[in-house]
């Protein structure tokens, strides 16, 4: 059984034929591929946009959504994983899409369900999906030329999922990245470092990465304030200027604190097209995995 827990479960080919397919549902018409399948979304941890991305993904695709209402799941009342994952694996669903804010439990539940997990988002461990649309958001921009194109990934590195999947990701197609963050953001790597973001680094970018600062995750508060943040952070039109480049934002957006305003009514400013492209990728990540398992 196949599963889709990092980004590594899927080699080169297997993502560039995902994107393939991805281009055909931009159309956005309704499909019947997934006529008869039934898709079961579990999010312990809020979302709006992958949460609404996949449902809309699935039925767009002609599958049933069932959503379970964590509030109310027994999880809380003192269920095991194990348990939990049993109870949901009789109920037979066609795939199951987890969200959970501790890092490996899809790994976990995918190892006793019968069917595809799909990994939401786990922690600070891993976002496929979202790196997945971000690759191809990238990949549609250059048309393919993306190979030794320099991207900025600017902000709360360390504790951010979206990064850790980008970072394996973008890297495996051939870009290469600069990690821009204050030291306490800045997770171990070997990757180029930069504790600031200056005019040279902006000149050398074609892509912006902002990520946003994940206040859930930090024991204290580590920046007395998000201005200070902001003021050293904030991707601004007079640090841009009239850069080419693009820049990309997973969501959501702390306005004026990861983006500006202006930036974020700004033409090379992609986010929304990140979230189309969303749906598109997980709609071809489902017929995937949902199909060929
Ligand atoms: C991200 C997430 O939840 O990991 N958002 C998303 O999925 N679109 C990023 C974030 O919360 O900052």
């Amino acid at each position: 059984m196949r599963h889709l827990i990092t980004t590594k479960d899927f080699n080169k080919d297997e993502i560039l034929e995902l994107f393939k397919d991805t281009k055909e549902f931009l159309d956005e018409k309704p499909r019947t591929l997934l006529e008869g399948k039934s898709v079961t979304t579990i999010f312990f941890e809020n979302s709006t946009r992958t949460l609404s991305s996949f449902e809309s993904a699935a039925q767009r695709l002609g599958a049933k959504v069932l959503r379970l209402d964590t509030s109310r799941s027994s999880l809380r009342k003192g269920e095991t994983l194990y348990d939990t994952a049993m109870i949901l694996d009789s109920m037979s669903p066609n795939a199951i899409i987890v969200r959970h804010a501790y890092s490996g439990v899809p790994h976990i539940l995918a190892k006793h369900m019968h069917c595809p997990v799909l990994n939401g988002g786990d922690g600070k461990h891993a976002h496929p999906t979202q790196a997945l649309l971000d690759l191809f958001t990238i990949w549609t921009h250059f048309k393919g030329k993306i190979k030794d194109k320099i991207i900025l990934i600017v902000g709360d590195i360390k504790n951010s999922r979206v990064a850790a999947s980008n970072i394996e990701l973008l890297n495996r197609f051939g870009l290469k990245i600069i990690l821009v963050a204050p030291p306490h953001f800045m997770p171990h790597s070997n990757l180029e470092k930069s504790y600031k973001l200056d005019d040279k680094l902006i000149d050398k970018a074609d892509i912006i990465m902002s990520l946003r600062t994940q206040t859930e995750r930090h024991n204290k508060s580590i920046y007395a304030s998000l201005k200070d943040y902001a003021n050293d952070f904030c991707i601004q039109s007079n640090l841009i200027k009239n850069k080419k480049l693009i820049l990309l934002h997973p969501g959501p957006v702390n306005r004026n604190t990861d983006i500006s305003d202006e930036m974020m009514s700004d033409k090379r400013t992609l986010v929304l097209q990140q979230v189309k492209n969303g749906v598109a990728i997980r709609m071809a990540v489902l017929k995937k995995l949902i199909l060929e398992n």
